[in-house]
């Protein structure tokens, strides 16, 4: 079927439709690269092309004939060209022309493998910190006795915090440890001084779960006993951990209560979320509380059989998540215990 010498435009239309026809068929079709460049060659070869046809009987065309007939021609033209590539890229893809070689320089995806949880990481750093003190690591039961949870602390025997709204009992005399302070008794039973200790743990008590309480959390307690030490041991030791640790951020000791300390003190540092201006992670105080210290009162030496008379120290107990919040800049402590790994992917080390 050939072109008429002075095509019409319908007759124009017509050829070049079937045409292009053809010429998609035999493109898309094509087995094999040798098949498809005999097609091209056949269509869009620019010596014998069955395109060339119709790019010169545009000339021939009457003149109002030709805008349309020219953009029919391009069109067509087109189309060709993109089965033509498209076909190349599926044959060359099969015969797998674009495999390379393994470049074994070029460096491995990286792959999320999880991560050590903020609060541990702080507890890290924070015993490293110690460590360099002449600190040792050293650990207790989290299913404690009321001796040694309260009573060998010097609690009275009707204090409210053995309360069972407080305290979560496993059995009469047995309770979940409410602060690690127990581990204080266990290491003085143990070691006679001078002792250096640290005690990181988790403790429970009966709270509610909220932006700033958790039933279960982290603390480290720390005890430092010996001949001759004094409250000037206990403030230089933590301004020397806040400074370690927080570097510029200010920090203040505030005189304090409890039963196993006399005197007590706690330290704030200066909160971090939002520099001491205020906000809801301070309570709009502009202070972050991050520990509790005192001098251990005799009462507790003689409790594990330690002379009171010879020897004196100090302890203290802190709260990592406070601390991992300020460090972190996370303004709600449940985040912590929520197991997401968008957060723990983002502090992850
Ligand atoms: N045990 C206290 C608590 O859980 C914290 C604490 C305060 C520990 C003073 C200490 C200390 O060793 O000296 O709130």
């Amino acid at each position: 079927m050939r072109l008429p010498e002075s095509p019409s435009l319908a007759d124009y239309r017509r050829h070049i439709e079937r045409l292009a026809a053809d010429g998609l068929a035999a493109l898309g079709d094509a087995a094999g690269l040798d098949a498809l460049e005999a097609a091209r060659v056949e269509f869009l070869g620019d010596r014998r092309g069955q395109l060339l046809e119709f790019q010169r009987a545009l000339g021939a065309l009457a003149r109002d004939d030709k805008p349309e007939a020219g953009k029919l021609f391009n069109t067509v033209k087109r189309q060709l060209e993109a089965a033509l590539a498209e076909r190349r890229d599926q044959l060359g893809r099969a015969a797998g022309a674009y495999r390379r070689p393994a470049d074994l320089t070029m460096p491995a995806r990286p792959q999320w493998r999880g991560a050590k949880h903020p609060v541990t990481l702080v507890i890290e750093e924070i015993a490293a910190i110690f460590r360099e003190l002449g600190f040792t690591v050293a650990l207790g039961p989290e299913a404690e006795s009321e001796w040694y949870n309260f009573g060998a602390l010097n609690f009275p025997a009707d204090h409210p915090a053995m309360d069972m709204h407080d305290t979560l009992y496993l059995r009469d005399d047995v309770l979940l440890r409410t602060h690690t302070s127990p581990v204080q008794v266990r290491t003085l039973q143990r070691y006679a001084p001078p002792v250096r200790i640290l005690a990181p743990g988790n403790v429970y008590r009966r709270d509610f779960f909220d932006a700033s309480h958790a039933p279960m959390f982290a603390q480290i307690e720390g005890l430092c006993i010996d001949e001759g030490v004094s409250f000037v041991d206990l403030k230089a030791t933590l301004g020397h951990f806040a400074q370690r640790f927080f570097g510029a951020a200010r920090a203040r000791f505030r005189p304090s209560f409890f039963p196993f300390t006399e005197p007590s003190a706690e330290m704030d540092i200066e909160c971090q979320l939002c520099h001491g201006a205020g906000c809801p992670a301070c309570k709009g105080t502009g202070w972050m509380e991050i520990l509790g210290s005192g001098m251990v009162h005799p009462a507790v030496l003689e409790a594990a059989g330690i002379d009171s008379e010879k020897y004196t120290g100090w302890a203290f107990g802190m709260g990592p998540a406070r601390i991992a919040q300020q460090r972190y800049g996370v303004g709600d402590i449940r985040v912590f215990y929520d197991s997401d790994v968008r957060f723990l992917e983002q502090i992850a080390e």
